[in-house]
């Protein structure tokens, strides 16, 4: 036990950013109510936000400080063994590491299980296995659309270690687009339109503000799940 706690401690304090740390406090501080209240998701116009509204959600403190020490204790291990990738320019990802998980320990089966269950219909048919995404502070996810043939009408990710922005802009009207907020242990899901006729992106550090508000980029590490081409 001692160990896992010390494993834990190890972990908080390589990776718990103080900025975003005091960003996300200051979302749960409840003298803060003008912060609590500001928009998660905001776009090119109010009548296009509520377009999409139902296909776009993003749900704060969707785990809990604990869940994601479960997770990056469950992750990390594998990440490390891994470099960056900083050199293929044609690539949809910029400094980032990747893998994909099958199974699961205890903790993490019960937060995906939670993921699943409020992204997806039930019954639906899911990718096995789940896509873990680890960008560096300076990495980015450049615009693109998932595929089709691999990946069907749902895409939902949960975000660790840091805040950040993703944008989404209609493919045939770049003038329509959304950006959404996605802070430190949130979940974001993108369904339908959404997911097909925009493309997604993850802005680098430089770029990342959201409604006017610098949105300080860490280490991210998204935890993504899918499902099925119909
Ligand atoms: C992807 C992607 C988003 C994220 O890997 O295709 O868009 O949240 N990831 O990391
Ligand atoms: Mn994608």
């Amino acid at each position: 036990m001692e160990l896992l706690v010390n494993a834990v401690k190890k972990i908080h304090k390589l990776n718990v950013c103080k900025s975003s740390v005091r960003y996300v406090n200051s979302l749960a501080d409840s003298d803060l109510k003008t912060e609590r209240d500001l928009p998660l998701v905001i776009g090119s116009s109010q009548a296009l936000v509520q377009k999409l509204g139902t296909q776009v959600e993003v749900r704060t403190a969707f785990i809990t400080e604990e869940e994601e020490v479960a997770l990056l204790l469950e992750l990390e291990p594998g990440l490390k063994k891994k470099r960056y990738e900083f050199d293929h320019w044609d690539d949809a990802i910029h400094g980032y590491r990747e893998t994909e998980r099958l199974t699961w320990g205890e903790a993490c089966q019960g937060i995906l299980a939670r993921v699943r269950s409020v992204a997806f219909a039930s019954g639906s048919s899911l990718l096995g296995p789940v896509h873990v995404l680890d960008l560096d502070k300076t990495g980015y996810i450049k615009p693109h659309i998932d595929s089709v043939k691999f990946c069907g009408s749902t895409i939902t990710g949960l975000s660790l270690l840091s805040d950040s922005v993703m944008r989404l802009v209609k493919e045939d009207a770049h003038s329509e687009w959304l950006d959404l907020l996605l802070p430190r242990r949130s979940l974001y899901i993108l369904r339908n339109q959404a997911r097909y006729d925009f493309t997604h992106e993850i802005l680098k550090d430089e770029d990342s503000i959201f409604n006017g508000q610098r949105v300080p980029r860490q280490r991210r590490i998204s935890v993504i799940c899918r499902n099925l081409p119909a």
